[in-house]
């Protein structure tokens, strides 16, 4: 997608479609929309229908007009964005997809998004509009053999005349950035597990870092003998079952002038299919877990987007990619294995493969130096009992660093909920044969899932994500398809930005 700036009065901008925001500034019961940011020639154009009680700024509502009076453009969009008072930039984010969406199926290749006036400035709205609208031509690739492409291909934000250009010039490119990135995630996610194994994973990451071609980002992507030479114990017994080698992703971005500390770990969960292993899965729904690498795909996709935008600050970041199939040669419950950390861990259930496989991810990262460390992992379905679809769980050990992720996640505009990890919990996964076990019960399970993390992290400070309820989306919503969300990807690169300074 093409995406640029204008300064122009929005009454002269010969477009396909003009798309602006209606709000409603109304008491309870009265609605009483108006168009935000809009001159009074946009105003005029869109006042039959604002008073004519068929629209009311509610959020989401969709009215196009052809030909409207006094504009130049052929069409005019309003897209309801709700209670003036509630209206923020994770609005303009979605509203933004919505007009994408909305206009896709209809042949319309191009469109202008008048931006609305936020009191943060021009340059978050920019940004948020950006994103939203890379998010929202997204549609994840099918294999039906009559499918069309429908992208949008030109965006034009419209800007008010006396804003500050270069602040909104630099919004825009790193928005694109962000955008095509949280995109390159879902393309990830989506391929189904035999046309994107460990292997293919990797061939994936391996490309990506030769087209970012940044003489500061490297990648090393170590096979299985590396793995079983490093005693990767953890990673290994997950990956014994399968016949698809296991890959070790690891990338460096080393920018020029960046301190030798901080240097912040992501690491991500790659299992390209989840079968359970041993403990295998019922068959209703096991299709899903070709999603079982989202974690490994948004730690690619950040990775991509921080090598773009260059932040001066060091980044590993490390993907742990395998199958979890049952065979032969599969783990079994009771067997005890020993992580590359030392720790020895009793397998109760061979379906809780995610937190072996980043035991040993963890523990690797900080061994290169890692003193920070963020993970996302499609890591348990208790998250999904909790906190359902909308936030993901965020679960952290220190305090500090926490709140910096909770500003990241709120200025990318990601939904998240802090999750507990007292002591008390650290009961539920002892076991009575080695130092661990890796399941805790049926109670708190995303929480005895992170406490098993923890013991690998030791006193690193710590980010887990545990995105196994928002990586997919289960339904078509107006800004955003049905399937892979990209979720992390933004916060993430905030954050990096934040601590960069
Ligand atoms: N990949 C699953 C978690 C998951 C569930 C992801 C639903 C996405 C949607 C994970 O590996 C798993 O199987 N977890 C088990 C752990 C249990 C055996 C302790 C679970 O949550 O049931
Ligand atoms: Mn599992
Ligand atoms: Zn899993």
């Amino acid at each position: 997608m093409k995406t640029t700036l204008s300064y122009s009065n929005p009454a002269e901008l010969e477009a396909e479609c003009l798309a602006v925001v209606v709000v409603d500034q109304g008491e309870k019961d009265k609605p009483a929309p108006v168009v935000l940011g809009g001159n009074q020639a946009v105003q005029n154009a869109a006042s039959d229908l604002l008073t004519s009680g068929e629209v009311s700024g509610k959020m989401f509502e969709t009215v196009m007009i052809h030909r409207p009076q006094g504009l130049k453009t052929r069409r005019l969009l309003l897209v309801g964005g709700g209670k003036a008072k509630d209206f923020s930039l994770s609005e303009v984010r979605k509203l933004a997809g919505t007009a994408v969406r909305f206009l896709k199926p209809k042949q319309i290749r191009s469109l202008a998004f008048l931006l609305p006036d936020m009191p943060s400035g021009g340059a978050d709205a920019v940004k948020a509009a950006v994103e939203g609208a890379y998010v929202g031509n997204f549609d994840p690739d099918t294999y039906k053999s009559d499918r069309k492409d429908q992208l949008i291909q030109e965006l034009t934000l419209l800007a008010p005349a006396g804003a500050d250009r270069g602040a909104l010039e630099k919004a825009l490119a790193e928005a694109r950035v962000v955008g095509e990135s949280q995109n390159f995630t879902r393309e990830l996610v989506n391929e189904p597990g035999n046309r994107m194994t460990p292997t293919t994973l990797a061939e994936r990451a391996r490309t990506m870092v030769a087209e970012v071609n940044s003489p500061h980002l490297s990648i090393e992507v170590l096979g299985p003998e590396k793995i079983r030479e490093l005693k990767m114990g953890a990673f290994w017994s997950v990956a014994q079952g399968s016949d698809e080698p296991p890959q070790l992703i690891v990338m460096r971005y080393s920018p020029p002038g960046a301190p030798e500390k901080p240097v912040l770990g992501l690491v991500g969960k790659g299992i390209t299919f989840d079968s359970g292993g041993i403990s295998i899965k019922a068959a209703d729904g096991m299709e899903k877990m070709k999603y079982d690498m989202a974690g490994g795909a948004a730690m690619l996709g950040a990775i991509r987007a921080i090598a773009l935008l260059q932040p001066k600050i060091r980044v590993v970041g490390i993907v742990c990619a395998t199958e979890n199939m049952p065979s032969g040669k599969a783990q079994k419950p009771g067997d005890v294995q020993i992580a590359m950390s030392g720790k020895s861990i009793e397998i109760i259930n061979t379906d809780a493969e995610g937190r072996l496989v980043l035991a040993d991810g963890l523990a690797y990262a900080r061994q290169l130096g890692a003193t920070h460390l963020i993970d996302a992992a499609t890591l348990t379905g208790a998250v999904v009992v909790a906190l359902g679809g909308v936030n993901a769980g965020v679960f952290a050990n220190n305090d500090e660093m926490y709140s910096r992720f909770e500003q990241a996640e709120r200025r990318a505009g990601e939904k998240m909920w802090r999750m507990p990890l007292d002591d008390e919990y650290r009961e539920l996964i002892r076991s009575g044969i080695a130092d661990i076990k890796n399941t805790g019960g049926r109670y708190g399970g995303a929480i005895s899932a992170a406490m098993f993390l923890k013991e690998f992290v030791e006193d690193t400070p710590w980010i887990h994500l545990d995105i196994a309820g928002t990586a997919w989306t289960e339904e078509n919503k107006s800004w955003i398809a049905l399937g892979p969300s990209g979720i992390a990807v933004r916060s993430i690169v905030e954050f990096v930005k934040e601590m960069a300074g």
